[in-house]
């Protein structure tokens, strides 16, 4: 008989599971602990042995019992989860799906697909959390996708799309429609201090095509690369797929740390969001740019400035961009149209000192092929013709409203304690918790009324995560994001 088949009690069942599991962990070869964890229990429901129906250890057990982090017994279950191997029965805990074994003739299914994948691959998903976007409250970094022009958009496509010359359906291999990395340049070196000239621009589809090309072109495999901790998670796994060596880095009050960096290899790339940093919301301080500057001059590596949502500052101006600090700056500065637009636009840039510009140019070209030639010439026009800042002006306002909507539905919370952050500046607030537990709590019953909650503690790479929520409020209007905030306010005051 199949062990799974024996009529054990749940607490033995549980407790040869764990045997098993920790086995696997002490043969652990190469991989992360929340992987190898996550690979054995796939094993075993699998194989069968953990049958349909059987339920997991809880995250606290798993962790107690095999001396792991909680963290690390989450981020497994999660991804069991996600994965359609496993469901969570509110209350109750999580239990092993009714897997049907794939025809031999239908396409890869999912789970054979999940093993399929190479090790490079398998460590990739372990930081991919794909976004619902049917949940726009708090959901980070999204937009007010409700209040952009499309009917003045849709008329400048049409008209450029009408214009378009015959070239524009060929391969190119220009960087770029030549308009808007003129319209660009003008309002980069006014608005942000950039220093360049529109040959020095190159257009992407989004910061993330741009994060990717800098980690193939200016790293190799094993380069260690600094990121800030806690982080983004979009720059974070462009560079780990290249194959860099991720060296997390404490921000504080002041930024990224580079006191606290890891010691040992220096850095190639050191991946930073000086204006606005992600998602904590501090400026990196002027000593720490300038330390940051001579790190990368002694290592020869290069800062990566992602300046993704400068726009959005409500009560001073945004501090120059790091890369316009000086001439010889080992800076790419990275921007993207995601935020002040929108992000199914995928079109972003990067500014490129000179010597680098033709090597980018071709391997973009070669790697990402160039395209989106009507909507960037269309793009241009909504620059020039004063759109873009208009735009920019009313989301500003925009923005503020809806942050102080929040803030007044999360007032019976604030009033006892809760702790948001200043929010002078961006798309997001951060609330500060007790405890992990209360963390997990939140982001469980929120899922369970229809809410989704990023935890703070999943923007963190090493070991010591703190716990919080990150709020985004910028895509929900007023009375969605007041009603999702007052939910909110009920469930911190309960939960505390
Ligand atoms: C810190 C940060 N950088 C960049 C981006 C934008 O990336 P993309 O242009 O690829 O949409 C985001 C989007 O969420 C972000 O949060």
């Amino acid at each position: 008989m199949a062990k799974s088949q024996r009529p054990v009690n749940r607490h033995k069942r549980s407790d040869w599971i764990i045997e098993a599991l920790a086995m696997r962990l002490a043969q652990r070869k190469g991989s992360t602990l929340s992987r190898t964890l996550y690979g054995a229990l796939r094993e075993l429901i699998q194989s069968g042995e953990l049958a349909p129906g059987s339920a997991l250890p809880s995250s606290r057990r798993l962790a107690r019992a095999l001396r792991v982090g909680r963290n690390t017994a989450l981020a497994a279950l999660d991804r069991l989860v996600a994965e359609g191997f496993v469901h969570a029965r509110s209350g109750a805990g999580l239990f092993v799906v009714e897997l049907s074994m794939p025809a031999a003739d239908t396409p890869l299914s999912a789970e054979r697909g999940a093993t399929a994948l190479s090790q490079r691959g398998s460590a990739l998903l372990d930081d991919c959390t794909t976004l619902n976007i049917t949940h726009r409250a708090f959901a980070p970094g999204v937009p007010a996708l409700d209040l952009f022009p499309r009917e003045q958009w849709q008329r400048l496509l049409r008209r450029h799309r009408q214009r378009a010359p015959e070239q524009w359906l060929a391969y190119r291999s220009e960087g770029g429609v030549a308009a808007l990395k003129a319209a660009l340049c003008d309002y980069l070196r006014l608005s942000r201090s950039v220093r360049c000239t529109p040959a020095q621009i190159l257009i992407t589809q989004g910061a993330q095509q741009g994060f990717e090309l800098i980690a193939r072109l200016l790293a190799d495999p094993g380069d260690c690369a600094w990121i800030e901790e806690p982080g983004y998670g979009g720059a974070r796994a462009a560079l780990a797929a290249a194959g860099l060596t991720l060296a997390p880095v404490p921000v504080d009050g002041e930024g990224i740390d580079p006191q606290r960096a890891p010691s040992g290899a220096s850095p190639q790339l050191v991946y930073v969001t000086p204006s606005h940093q992600y998602p904590c919301g501090v400026t990196l301080s002027m000593t720490r740019r300038l330390a940051l500057i001579e790190t990368v001059e002694r290592s020869g590596g290069w800062i990566i400035e992602d300046d993704y949502d400068s726009e959005f500052r409500y009560a001073s101006p945004p501090l120059a961009a790091l890369q316009g600090l000086s001439e010889e700056a080992r800076v790419i500065y990275v921007g993207t149209f995601s935020k002040v637009l929108y992000p199914g636009l995928r079109l972003g840039y990067l500014v490129l000192p000179e010597g680098l510009v033709d090597p980018f140019r071709r391997a973009n070209a070669r790697l990402h092929r160039e395209g989106q030639y009507v909507v960037q010439s269309a793009l241009a026009e909504f620059i020039d013709a004063g759109h873009f800042s208009r735009h920019v002006a009313r989301m500003r306002r925009a923005y503020r409203a809806r942050q102080t909507a929040l803030r007044e539905a999360l007032a019976p919370a604030t009033a006892k304690g809760l702790a948001l952050s200043e929010g002078h500046a961006g798309m997001h607030l951060l609330a500060g918790l007790a405890g992990i537990e209360q963390e997990r709590a939140l982001v469980e019953s929120a899922r369970e009324a229809g809410i989704e909650l990023s935890p703070l503690s999943h923007y963190f790479l090493g070991g010591a995560a703190e716990p919080g929520l990150v709020l985004g409020y910028a895509g929900s209007p007023e009375a969605e994001i007041a009603r999702a905030g007052e939910w909110l306010a009920k469930a911190w005051l309960r939960s505390g």
